[in-house]
């Protein structure tokens, strides 16, 4: 990565005004304080997307992306922090000066820019071969016609041809002056003992694209339908091509991904092809390799929802149903679509047209727990054991939803689906959890069985849920921390310092909010109000986005204060009260927390002597929870 100077840095945050920069991509209208359009991040007609030039940040308020100039471009353009920089210091004529890398950083990105460059330069001489030359005339093109690819689709993919030849792009490439070490890196040219050889040779070629649209590697079809050679050959792993990081078609397709808020998954090159030139733009391949968790994050970066559109043979459902784990794990949604026996996508879309197939798919797509159930439904109708093996099929499936209350959801909706009653199917996902993550500490007894609570009957869930308690509270002092970070007490007191001082023994958590208390404390010594911007603005993606969240958010000082009937006079006699109790009631949590802990180490402790000092120990957390929660009922006058 290269380095731009912080001053640099600086000055460019400075000059991209937000409402230049977002007015680049939307339409702003002005409301109030805020100017609002509607979101480019998510479909949507009414505004929900708003800029506040005062902040210099921008916020949506549906689909939750918020950030200042620089994110924005990330976010808009797909790309990262440093590029962003680097397109608005184009923007606003800003020179980025060289810094200085070291020889090792520089030759690897030298090495990754040559392969780009010779790999670029192959798709432009495949795609002239295909055109121009005799053999891609003759040969290559009538295939892909005869596969129904239009000149378009060949022109927006790329698509070229291999000549039937040992050497066709290896002399080329050399006589351009391309270094060997680059042809044997991206594995264009294949280097064995003294021979050297094209890998491509007489292929439909179809080059791999990353997010910026470089490509970085290609897969060839044989035009010969014999077992001798393999149906496909792809480029192997390089410093620029990383399979399990790439989908075919996800530079073409990702606009359309994000405004149509869903992403079709196909198994190959040709089913990406003819989906896109029906209009079916929304479609990318894994091609070859099966679905990584990478490759699903890609596509989260445009969609939550993935639809799954496989072969429907055995091979086919066997790929859909690891597909569905992967994603559900991934956090996203998914849904399937399976085709006739022996039909593909391409195939399919080919027999019955662009329209039947939309058709076709709008009806078919299920979410996984029909897909599953139907399919084992069948067997299952008659077979109480079959029936069971459904069941379980699906509960492990809802085991890898990381979100609790999605969970909650998805076992009703299997409830209802199998006709069981929910508190079997709890019982048995239970029973799933402990298979599939058996529990570290050996110490730990086996949980009873809680039948009358739902999903969140499970103790880890529990314990989650006292989490996320815990980190609610760190979240509101760090947002008071945030919000207020210019403000002064009614004694004239700066607010920050103030705080701070009463954090002294609290250890967050979250590292994030350890990390922003850290750079409070760093900053307090040169001026105690310190600007929001300089956490809105900081280097550290995580301090950005995290503070960004937190001054966007809708937040009162104290939202129970009409109900305690407290009549406050100004806004600073209410900072200082909100600012106190965030404290105490995080330090209550806390306290819980640590007397919690200790009676869980205490049951487990066999040793008289340690379980006397840690009683003792327990007795004054006791008389802390009493001491603050006193204060506590004082101050809120509960
Ligand atoms: N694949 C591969 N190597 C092979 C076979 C397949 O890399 N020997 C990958 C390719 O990316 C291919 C995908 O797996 O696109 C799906 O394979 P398949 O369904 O066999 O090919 P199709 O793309 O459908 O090609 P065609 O319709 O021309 O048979
Ligand atoms: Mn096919």
């Amino acid at each position: 990565m290269s380095r731009i100077p912080k001053e640099t840095v600086d000055q460019i945050i400075q000059q991209a005004d937000i409402v230049e920069v977002v007015g680049d991509f939307v339409n702003l209208k002005k409301k109030g304080q805020n100017m609002w359009a509607p979101c480019p991040f998510h479909n949507e007609k009414s505004p929900s997307f708003s800029v506040s030039p005062a902040k210099g940040i921008y916020k949506c308020f549906g689909c939750g992306k918020a950030g200042n100039s620089v994110q924005f471009i990330m976010d808009v353009e797909n790309i990262g922090y440093v590029d962003a920089l680097k397109y608005l210091a184009h923007k606003y004529a800003i020179e980025i000066p060289e810094e200085e890398v070291s020889p090792e950083v520089n030759q690897a990105q030298n090495d990754r820019e040559s392969q780009y460059i010779l790999s670029s330069f192959a798709k432009e001489y495949f795609h002239d071969i295909l055109q121009n030359h005799e053999q891609g005339k003759s040969i290559g093109l009538p295939y892909l016609q005869e596969r129904g690819l239009s000149a378009v689709t060949i022109k927006e993919f790329e698509l070229g041809y291999s000549l039937e030849a040992w050497d066709g792009l290896t002399n080329a490439a050399l006589a351009k002056g391309f270094q060997k070490q680059y042809l044997e890196s991206t594995g264009l040219t294949i280097f064995k003992d003294t021979k050297q050889y094209d890998r491509f040779r007489a292929r439909v070629m179809f080059p791999i694209h990353n997010l910026s649209g470089r490509v970085v590697g290609f897969g060839g079809r044989t035009l010969k339908s014999n077992d001798k050679t393999p149906k496909y050959v792809n480029s192997p792993e390089s410093e620029i091509y990383h399979k399990s990081d790439i989908l075919y078609g996800l530079y073409q397709a990702k606009q359309a991904v994000r405004n149509l808020d869903n992403c079709f998954l196909v198994e190959g090159y040709l089913d990406v092809l003819s989906l896109a030139q029906g209009g079916i733009k929304n479609v990318v391949a894994s091609s070859g390799t099966s679905l990584t968790e990478n490759q699903i994050k890609a596509i989260g970066r445009f969609t939550q929802n993935i639809t799954v559109l496989y072969d429907g043979d055995a091979a086919g459902i066997k790929a859909s149903l690891r597909g569905i784990d992967l994603i559900l794990e991934g956090g996203l949604n998914v849904s399937v679509v399976l085709f006739p026996d022996k039909e593909d996508p391409d195939s399919y879309i080919r027999q019955v047209g662009d329209t039947a197939f939309k058709a076709y798919i709008d009806k078919n797509a299920k979410d996984f727990i029909s897909f599953k159930t139907e399919l084992f439904a069948e067997e299952a109708q008659h077979n109480p054991v079959k029936k069971a093996e459904a069941i379980k099929e699906v509960i492990s499936s809802i085991a890898k939803i990381p979100d609790s209350i999605k969970r909650a959801v998805f076992l009703q909706r299997c409830s209802t689906l199998f006709g069981i009653e929910e508190q079997v199917l709890i019982t048995e996902y239970n029973k799933h959890l402990r298979q599939e993550r058996p529990k570290p500490a050996p110490a730990t007894l086996p949980f009873p069985e809680k039948p009358t609570e739902p999903v969140l009957a499970d103790p880890e869930e529990q314990v989650a849920a006292d989490d996320a308690v815990l980190v609610h509270h760190e979240k509101e002092v760090i947002r008071l921390l945030l919000n207020y970070s210019t403000n002064r007490l009614p004694d004239g007191e700066a607010f920050v310092p103030y705080l701070l001082e009463q954090l002294e023994d609290v250890e967050f958590k979250m590292p994030i909010f350890n990390r922003i208390i850290e750079l409070f404390r760093e900053a307090v010594p040169q001026s105690p109000f310190i600007s929001p911007d300089f956490f809105i603005n900081n280097p550290e993606k995580e301090v950005r986005e995290e503070a960004v969240q937190l001054l966007t958010e809708k937040f009162e000082l104290s939202p129970n204060w009409e109900t305690h009937q407290i009549i406050v006079p100004t806004e600073t006699d209410m900072l200082q009260f909100a600012a106190d109790t965030a404290v105490l009631r995080l330090k209550w949590r806390n306290v819980q927390q640590m007397i919690r802990d200790n009676m869980e180490a205490l049951k487990y402790e066999k040793d008289v002597e340690e379980v006397t000092k840690q009683l003792t120990i327990l007795k004054t957390l006791q008389q802390y929870e009493v001491e603050i929660g006193a204060q506590l009922g004082i101050v809120v006058s509960r």
